[in-house]
């Protein structure tokens, strides 16, 4: 960890961001950063929080209850990341620590990985490019790595936010893919007709999605929202597409789904316990798996970083941050 020393708050940057924005944040804190990215244990987090006024986070750390037992200073934490169930927000205000994320700067970047995931999956990509890699491509055959169509289906969308409306536009708009979701609560009419999506109830979801992307923010009440039972519902010949969090999905039940012919496909950006993945996903060749990279375009990245440290600037210089999660 790297460190400078003045009277200014006291930052503490977990992980590598990129070193323009850290120098940007050097302006206004002093700064503890981690240029090399080492993986910091719970222990040495909670030691380097001590002492801290404010802590720029990644969707890796998990500041809860425990973690902050001992950060007396703390008054900050700026999440770079739209999600924050990462964050324990009760715990987080119990203690007067204000928290933010970045919000908005990441959807249309995030929305696009989802259809390429979603493209990616039914035409069994990924897949193809791994035969003709292994030498198997030796002519030309009617039945060669038969796909999925994607124009014209029905594609189903679980949480249907900012993220889940940008999904919906690219395929009703660019696709001609007939839209339904399930969301805690009915869009505006407005809406509606803009994403052309139509509202149906999560068994219907289910059961009528050709392609079901998962879109919904992780919190302790959606755990395995995604099990056995709800793949059962799913048709057959359908595919499974999670850009939300690996939490949602029972990876060791969809293993089994996609070995047994419950769903036909699957294409993850992210899983329960991640980096690691669940063994039985990583033997299956119907399953695209990508390392939690939806957002992660350069431009996007970097206004995420942005936008996190805008958020400590403005807290600590003008007393108001610009995406609070936790306001007073
Ligand atoms: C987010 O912003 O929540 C993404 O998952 C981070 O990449």
């Amino acid at each position: 960890m790297h460190t400078t020393s003045s009277q200014r708050p006291r930052l503490l940057v977990t992980r590598a961001i990129f070193p323009d924005v850290v120098e940007r944040l050097r302006q206004h804190f002093d700064v503890m950063d981690n240029p090399e990215d080492a993986l910091l244990s719970r222990d040495q987090m909670r030691e380097h929080l001590q002492g801290c006024d404010a802590v720029l986070t990644t969707p890796s750390e998990i500041i809860d209850a425990e973690m902050l037992a001992s950060c007396s200073r703390l008054r900050m934490c700026s999440n770079m990341a739209v999600g924050y169930n990462n964050l324990d927000l009760p715990a987080l205000t119990a203690i007067g620590v204000l928290a933010t994320n970045t919000p908005n700067v990441l959807t249309e970047t995030t929305a696009d990985f989802g259809f390429a995931l979603l493209l990616a999956t039914a035409r069994r990509v990924t897949e193809a490019e791994r035969w003709l890699r292994d030498g198997h491509w030796t002519k030309w055959r009617y039945d060669t790595l038969l796909g999925c169509d994607v124009h014209g289906s029905t594609l189903g969308i679980l949480g249907m936010g900012r993220i889940g409306q940008a999904i919906a536009r690219r395929g009703a708009h660019g696709f001609g893919m007939k839209v339904i979701y399930h969301n805690r609560s009915q869009l505006d009419a407005v809406t509606e007709q803009e994403c052309r999506a139509r509202y149906v109830s999560r068994e219907a979801l289910l059961r009528e999605s050709d392609h079901l992307v998962l879109v919904l923010p992780y919190s302790a009440a959606n755990h395995h929202a995604i099990g056995m039972e709800e793949l059962r519902q799913m048709k057959p010949t359908a595919s499974l597409i999670n850009i939300a969090r690996g939490g949602i999905v029972d990876d060791a039940a969809l293993a089994q789904a996609l070995r047994d012919g419950t769903i036909a496909a699957a294409g993850l950006d992210v899983y329960d316990g991640e980096p690691q993945v669940h063994p039985d996903l990583l033997t299956l060749d119907n399953v695209v798996l990508t390392p939690h990279i939806a957002s992660a375009s350069e431009a996007t990245r970097r206004a995420m970083a942005n936008l996190a440290a805008d958020n400590l600037i403005a807290f600590f210089t003008r007393g108001e941050a610009l995406t609070p999660l936790n306001p007073e």
